[in-house]
């Protein structure tokens, strides 16, 4: 648990266009109006909503900046006749990391553990970083699995959140005996809570949702980390 912190920016369905471009070149100018800055202990990364990896993905190499890219979901079928899914070898052209079993998925869209595990078994053939979400210590895991997100239903987007010894507590009952496994807290995360979190190295990272919208916050919440 001594690697590198993950902060993960969930965009969810947020942004048009011309929200993506002001994001960058915003993050960008704080990106470089501070050079004090290491970031050598983080792994920065964004989920943009589907259609926007191609623009993201021109402005990262454009400003050259240390932000990979993620999604927020994935196809469980390989390309093919699969009507409006994004499969995994798309994704991999532009996105490292894939986000599988967010809660909001779960519940608008009923996906099941089957269902989960298909689009995980998709990604690893594909060599996408799993980010697997959980509401709790109690949710099934798929095998291959590396990287968890313990988001409990009733902190996201509400303001409340676990307090980081908590979190940190579920975090050693998800991983149980399997140390080597990577665990990141989701839930009202922002530049205030942060630290609370990332201290302790019970947790690998954080997956703000809201916080991550403003490049301004998210640059903060990256300060933070940077100083623990
Ligand atoms: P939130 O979202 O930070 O807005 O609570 C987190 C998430 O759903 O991943």
């Amino acid at each position: 648990m001594n690697g590198k912190k993950y902060i993960i920016g969930n965009w969810k369905s947020n942004k048009i266009l011309s929200d993506v471009r002001s994001w960058f070149t915003k993050f960008n100018s704080l990106y470089k109006s501070d050079n004090k800055i290491s970031l050598d202990n983080l792994e920065i990364v964004i989920c943009p909503p589907f259609i926007y990896l191609p623009e993201a993905d021109n402005l990262i190499k454009k400003f050259n900046l240390p932000i990979s890219l993620g999604v927020q979901d994935i196809s469980p079928f390989p390309q093919g006749a699969y009507t409006g899914e994004v499969g995994a070898s798309q994704i991999a052209d532009f996105a490292k990391f894939v986000l599988v079993g967010h809660s909001e998925r779960r519940s608008n869209f009923g996906e099941t553990d089957k269902l989960l595990f298909a689009k995980v078994d998709q990604a690893d053939k594909n060599g996408l970083q799993v980010v697997y979400c959980v509401a709790d210590n109690q949710t099934l895991i798929p095998q291959s699995v590396t990287m968890v997100a313990y988001e409990p239903v009733w902190a996201i987007g509400t303001g409340k959140t676990e307090s980081g010894e908590n979190a940190g507590k579920v975090a050693d009952s998800i991983r149980g005996n399997l140390k080597t496994l990577k665990i990141i807290y989701g839930g009202s995360v922002n530049s205030k809570n942060i630290t609370d979190f990332l201290t302790g190295n019970r947790l690998d990272g954080v997956l703000p949702g809201g916080a991550s919208l403003d490049a301004g916050s998210f640059w903060e919440m990256i300060v933070n980390a940077s100083r623990i």
